[in-house]
């Protein structure tokens, strides 16, 4: 065998694209915060990328929530139907992951809501409260105009729906509507929220300065606790001092604001999505991406040279075969070992790598999930300086989160460094996320509710 000329370092060159600079996060904050305070503006509202949605949701867990109550959580890989029992101090919850196929994801929005309410009633007849009327907080991860906490409309799909049908409709209506065409089951939908709202109320319930919440799965976004006087966009009841708003963050960068950093990989993934030129954040970010950055990445150096000898297999240029689990896998090798390394490359028909390219791929994917720690990071310092509290915690799901051997490390340092001085912060894994939340905001609502009768 000839000897193989090192070329790693000029792997490391060409990733320089996917580094951001203190700088350069600077700028991203500032930018970010412009549009949030647009999203939250009367006037600017309408034209604003960020949209900064008013959630509704009027008060966090005190904790003294009881009952039973189910919950819908649709909006990332998964739907899950769960039903949780609120005692004190404790809760016992039991779910199941239902898989929505591919067509329903695109088909219509009376099949999605169909498939939905059926799963509902298949977990009632299982866990024997079918004949039962329950209160249900629905968790629907898309950008929804909320109207109240059980009205919402939809503004667009993202992460790889398309129902045809459902944009500008109410989404709390059609799961009424489909509910009612079985006519089987007895359902109080209490509350509709986002999966940040519902990964925040989570938290809330244990941690009482919890007032961010955080998803970096399937897709990016943050909800956070403003000052009522700060949403012009708000007309109901001034009563409260605080609101919950969803920023949709994910959309920051539609209008270009992000082009300064973007990288040809980042305009291929886009290009190619069914949604192109829409959450262009998001997409630096989220799960559903990030294995297809790598990918993007890693045939690029293979046609360079740099990379497998120049050869590479049928399976890595075709789209879609990186997994986003494959850059958690391969980095959590430790350093000088790339046993999970070796098993991604030959499940991808590239078992001719050498140690050299394993070192290269593992490069790769470092640089592409710390950019996007970076940007988040970059996202959840202009909240807390925005908030300008003293300590908050952030509550956190979502799979690249929560399966990431280093994001957690890597989001601790950059917040630190970007965010002013004196304010602190915790970043606390959601135990179960979004769905637990979804119950409670159901339990909080039905504790009002009570309340006023
Ligand atoms: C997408 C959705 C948003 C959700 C996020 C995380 O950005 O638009 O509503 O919170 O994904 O699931």
């Amino acid at each position: 065998m000839g000897m193989a000329i090192n070329q790693l370092p000029r792997i490391r060159e060409e990733c320089e694209v996917f580094h951001l600079s203190e700088k350069q996060c600077r700028e991203i904050m500032s930018r970010l915060h412009n549009d949030l305070v647009k999203g939250l503006g009367k006037d600017s509202h309408a034209n604003s990328i960020v949209k900064c949605w008013i959630t509704y949701i009027q008060d966090l867990p005190n904790g003294k929530e009881r009952g039973k109550f189910l919950a819908l959580d649709l909006g990332g890989t998964n739907f899950r139907v769960l039903i949780i029992n609120l005692g004190e101090n404790h809760f016992d919850m039991q779910s199941k992951i239902y898989a929505i196929p591919n067509h329903i994801m695109t088909g219509t929005g009376i099949a999605l809501f169909d498939h939905i309410a059926e799963c509902l009633a298949n977990f009632m007849k299982e866990h024997f409260v079918y004949e039962e009327r329950l209160a249900l907080g629905f968790t629907f991860s898309f950008p929804l105009k909320q109207l109240g906490l059980t009205k919402g409309i939809l503004q667009r799909w993202t992460k790889g729906f398309s129902c045809s049908g459902v944009v500008g409709e109410d989404v709390v209506q059609g799961l009424k509507d489909a509910i009612a065409r079985r006519g089987d089951v007895q359902i109080d939908i209490c509350a509709i929220l986002n999966d940040t709202t519902g990964t925040l109320m989570s938290c809330a319930w244990k941690n009482h300065n919890c007032k961010i919440g955080l998803i970096v799965g399937t897709g990016s976004n943050a909800c956070y606790v403003e000052k009522t006087e700060n949403c012009e966009l708000f007309d109901g009841e001034p009563g409260k001092p605080e609101l919950l708003i969803n920023t949709e963050w994910g959309a920051f960068g539609d209008d270009g604001t992000l082009d300064f950093v973007r990288t040809e990989f980042d305009r291929d993934v886009d290009v190619n999505s069914i949604n192109p030129g829409k959450q262009i954040q998001e997409k630096m970010i989220s799960g559903m991406y990030m294995g297809e950055l790598v990918r993007l990445a890693l045939v690029k150096y293979t046609r360079m040279g740099l990379l497998f000898g120049g050869r590479g297999s049928d399976l890595l240029y075709e789209r879609g075969n990186f997994y986003t689990k494959y850059v958690s896998e391969i980095e959590s090798d430790k350093p000088g070992d790339y046993t999970s390394c070796m098993e991604v490359l030959e499940e991808l028909g590239l078992s001719h790598a050498t140690e050299a390219d394993m070192a290269g791929v593992r490069h790769v994917c470092e640089c592409v999930s710390r950019r996007a720690a970076h940007l988040v990071s970059a996202g959840i310092a202009t909240l807390l300086n925005k908030m300008a509290e003293p300590r908050v915690t952030v509550g956190i799901d979502g799979s690249v989160y929560r399966f990431h051997p280093h994001f957690h490390t890597l989001m601790c340092e950059k917040i630190a460094q970007l965010v002013r001085p004196g304010i602190q912060f915790d970043l606390m894994l959601s135990e179960d996320g979004s769905g637990r939340g979804a119950a409670l905001v159901a339990a909080v609502a039905c504790r009002e509710r009570e309340v006023q009768a």
